[in-house]
């Protein structure tokens, strides 16, 4: 244990424990240290460091070169026979302080074999011997937000949870990849897992051979999908519902070509036609419509909605590379799966039949996109529906997101989990550290200070905020 030693308990309070360094230790912000007590261990996080004591003039520490440094410490967790529960004592004074290795924190790995590995247990940058994994029920269907700037990580951590979530396969998940950078086109992706060719679904405007095109048919779209992710006047929402009543499935066509008695203001009309050109790319050409990305048609895609949510159903994950439609495209597409996912799982609540079905989750980048104040104001957003009420339906979803302010607190508490990697952002990071089930507040320079691949994991699920890092995807996929 000697090698170990991280120092000694020297003062402080609850919020900031003092320990100061052992001669030749070097505490490094985040690193997990342990006070070992009869019968109790004390888990404590580094929240920060400096020279001395509060009060303590530190010219006169400058006469002493290599004065050991100080580490600001919050206790996170007590660790006993009965397990792991939130700190609510401080360590003794005087106490010597360790860095944490595995022993002490084995009781951690609740999920054990079957869950949902997310990455290994961190002590600062120390990268332990400990797979962090949790219950991908309570993880999916609870919601999941990952945030973080670009480049962090985000992309990589989620390939390697769907990784795992294929191995258990019996979670549906679908990804909305704007990026087309989860299947895995030319490099390694999850097409790699052994059980990819066991029902799991990839959707491409550009399909490689083996998947199958993105194609919506037109008469799947109806008025709802649209609101909540497009911008429209109530008088443009009024005239697309009255062309549904009157044409039903062919409601969109009409607009788009034009009908002999226009029911609604012919303004209305020609805006929406113009809206659905410039982000739908849809647009009518001598009585035939055309669709500039292909990703919607006429005549085909009938099935591609129905194909989706049975493979969503039946625990798949399911890839629509969304890289070549556009934004807008992109989230209808979701709004359209995700409401007859929606639809079906209530109806199975209704039914009696829902616990037979596995969670559902949606993947969504830019979360803020459909989450945002103003998206939330639409009635019929059906991605609000599933934050607010989806975990009673198994529905839930994965928002992913760089600005966490965005996201309405109502919205941000109903996020279960909440997955936290690099951010310099300091607004950001106040927001996000609020907002989480665990004590994170004494986690700002820690969370600032987070490289890539490492993240805090908080979660109404776990007893801390739990620091990790998840390694590289390839390496991690390739079993290296
Ligand atoms: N744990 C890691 N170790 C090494 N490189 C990583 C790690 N996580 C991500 N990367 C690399 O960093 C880059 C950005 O990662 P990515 O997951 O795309 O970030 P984000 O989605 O947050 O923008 C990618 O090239 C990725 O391969
Ligand atoms: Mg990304």
């Amino acid at each position: 244990m000697v090698d170990n030693r991280a120092g000694v308990v020297a003062g402080g309070s609850y919020e900031s424990i003092y320990v100061q360094e052992s001669p030749g230790s070097r505490i490094e912000i985040g690193d997990l240290l342990v006070v070992p007590e009869d019968g109790i261990s004390i888990l404590m996080k580094v929240a920060s460091l400096r020279y001395g004591f509060p009060g303590e003039d530190t010219r006169l520490l400058l006469e002493h070169k290599d004065e050991p440094a100080v580490a600001i410490c919050k206790p996170i967790a007590t660790i006993s026979g009965d397990g792991i529960a939130p700190a609510k004592i401080i360590p003794g004074l005087g106490r010597e302080v360790f860095f944490s290795t595995v022993e002490d924190l084995k009781s951690l790995t609740t999920a054990g074999q079957k869950g949902i590995y997310l990455g290994n247990l961190r002590s600062g940058s120390k990268v332990l011997d400990m797979k962090i994994a949790m219950d991908g029920f309570d993880l999916f269907t609870h919601h999941v937000l990952i945030a973080a700037t670009t480049g962090r990580g985000k992309s990589n951590l989620l390939k390697t949870m769907i990784w795992g979530a294929m191995s258990a396969g019996s979670y549906g998940i679908l990804v909305l990849d704007s990026h087309d950078e989860y299947y895995g086109r030319k490099t390694m992706g999850l097409k790699d897992h052994g059980s990819w060719g066991n029902g799991n679904l990839y959707f491409s405007t550009k399909p490689p051979p083996g998947s199958s095109s993105l194609v919506f048919n037109l008469s799947t779209i109806e008025p709802d999908h649209f609101f909540g992710i497009m911008d429209l006047t109530d008088a443009q929402k009024q005239a697309m519902i009255l062309y549904h009543r009157e044409h039903g499935e062919k409601w969109l066509e009409k607009i788009v070509l034009g009908s002999d008695q226009e029911q609604v203001d012919n303004r209305t009309i020609r805006v929406i036609r113009r809206k659905l050109r410039l982000s739908l790319g849809i647009y009518g050409k001598g009585g035939r419509i055309i669709c500039e990305t292909n990703a919607f048609s006429q005549s085909a895609g009938s099935s591609t909605v129905s194909s989706i949510v049975s493979a969503l159903e039946s625990g798949k994950v399911v890839i629509l590379d969304t890289s070549r439609i556009g934004d807008e495209a992109e989230l209808l597409i979701g709004s359209i799966i995700a409401t007859e996912a929606f639809s079906r799982y209530r109806d199975y609540k209704g039914e009696g039949i829902l616990d037979q079905k596995p969670p559902i989750s949606i993947l969504i980048e830019e979360a803020p996109r459909v989450l945002s104040e103003e998206r939330l104001q639409e009635e019929n957003n059906v991605f609000a529906s599933i934050a607010r009420e989806g975990r009673k339906f198994r529905v839930g979803i994965i928002a992913v997101t760089q600005i966490v302010s965005l996201i309405p607190k109502t919205i941000l508490t109903n996020l279960n989990t909440k997955i936290i990697l690099g951010n310099e952002m300091a607004l950001e990071r106040r927001m996000l550290l609020d907002s989480c089930s665990n004590d994170l507040s004494s986690e700002d320079a820690a969370v600032a200070s987070l490289d890539r691949g490492e993240a805090i994991v908080s979660s109404i699920f776990t007893k801390f905020g739990i620091p990790i890092y998840t390694p590289l995807f390839e390496e991690f996929a390739g079993g290296k």
